[in-house]
């Protein structure tokens, strides 16, 4: 890691280090084609018929087609759907259907960027960083994923015009609870280390349809782009809370739930799974109302009784010193 910014400067600017969850292992089948927009590039994933996936810079190197738009898996392959060149799954060409020699004679520069990809725990992770360079840490294994017991991810996405800033802050911003969820916080403690932001907290939430839900959870970020959480309580669950900035000024955020099959009962447990998510959505939409709305408050107006936001900005700044290199 970096050292952290102490810029009076806004830190905020540009995009930070870390992986990066950009689709989950389900919407992107084998021979599936995904177009996409990070980080402020076009991009192309794609599951070869190996089952590797490959992210790779979407503009063709030869005249400028869109993989990702009609683009057709070959193999291990994609294959541009202007002049059907194929690129490999590291983004080399390795075949031109009408080359004049054979084997054909393939142009050095017929390249495109390949992205640090990691397909692991059911989600396909994209490494970013600024000025380039290859991943600093792991992904970190998932405890239950794959396990027979538990029931695979159930999931969502939205897309919200923000920045990714207000994503993270939102988990220590201990004020907003009771008046945009509707839940009591009774319990709010944060550490923050390097690479990770944990936070353990409890109280008591008002979920949609009625009643009432104690909740005790423990919510890890590792790094910038992705928080796991362990929520305990009637049903055992894992939480994914992870965003992707397509640009400076919007995001995708993916969330979804993973549950212990109750009393043997899958189907039961994915009627469950689904009201999770759904709770989840709305959790988020709450907070889509004011994000979409507000502006960046870098010197904040703050009180005593607000959560650690300066040090989770700090925390967050941290992930962006490549941005700042000479400061
Ligand atoms: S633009 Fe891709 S093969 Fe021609
Ligand atoms: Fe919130």
């Amino acid at each position: 890691m970096a050292k952290r910014s102490s810029s009076k400067k806004n830190p905020f600017v540009g995009y930070p280090k870390g992986w990066f969850v950009v689709a989950f292992s389900d919407e992107l089948p084998v021979a599936g084609v995904l177009k996409m927009k990070y980080f402020g590039t076009e991009l192309v994933a794609f599951r070869g018929e190996s089952g590797t996936v490959a992210i790779l810079d979407a503009y063709c190197p030869h005249l400028g087609a869109h993989l990702g738009a009609g683009g057709k898996v070959v193999g291990d392959t994609i294959e541009c759907p202007f002049h059907a060149w194929k690129f490999n799954l590291g983004g080399k060409c390795v075949a031109i259907p009408y080359a004049k020699t054979d084997p054909p004679k393939i142009p050095v520069k017929a390249v495109t960027r390949a992205w640090n990809t990691v397909e692991k725990n059911g989600c396909i992770y994209l490494w970013h960083a600024p000025l380039g360079g290859p991943p600093e840490w792991e992904v970190p294994t998932l405890d239950v994923w794959g396990d027979e017991a538990w029931l695979p991810w159930s999931h969502s996405m939205l897309h919200i015009k923000t920045h990714p800033r207000e994503i993270l802050e939102n988990v220590v911003d201990k004020g907003h609870f009771p008046r945009v969820h509707n839940t009591n916080i009774t319990k709010f403690e944060n550490e923050f280390t390097d690479l990770l932001a944990i936070q353990r907290s409890g109280g008591v939430a008002y979920p949609v349809g009625g009643g009432k839900d104690e909740f005790e959870i423990t919510a890890t970020y590792y790094g910038p782009g992705f928080q796991v959480s362990h929520m305990a309580g009637v049903l055992q669950t894992r939480l994914l809370n992870a965003h992707v900035p397509v640009d400076e000024h919007s995001l995708d955020l993916r969330f979804g739930v993973m549950i212990k099959i109750v009393g043997g009962n899958a189907e039961k447990t994915k009627g469950f799974a689904s009201r999770y998510v759904d709770n989840l959505t709305k959790g988020f939409q709450e907070d889509v109302a004011i994000w979409e709305n507000k502006c960046f408050r870098q010197v904040p107006v703050l009180c005593d009784g607000d959560g650690p936001i300066m040090k989770l900005r700090e925390w967050y700044a941290g992930f962006y010193d490549d941005n700042h290199p000479a400061e």
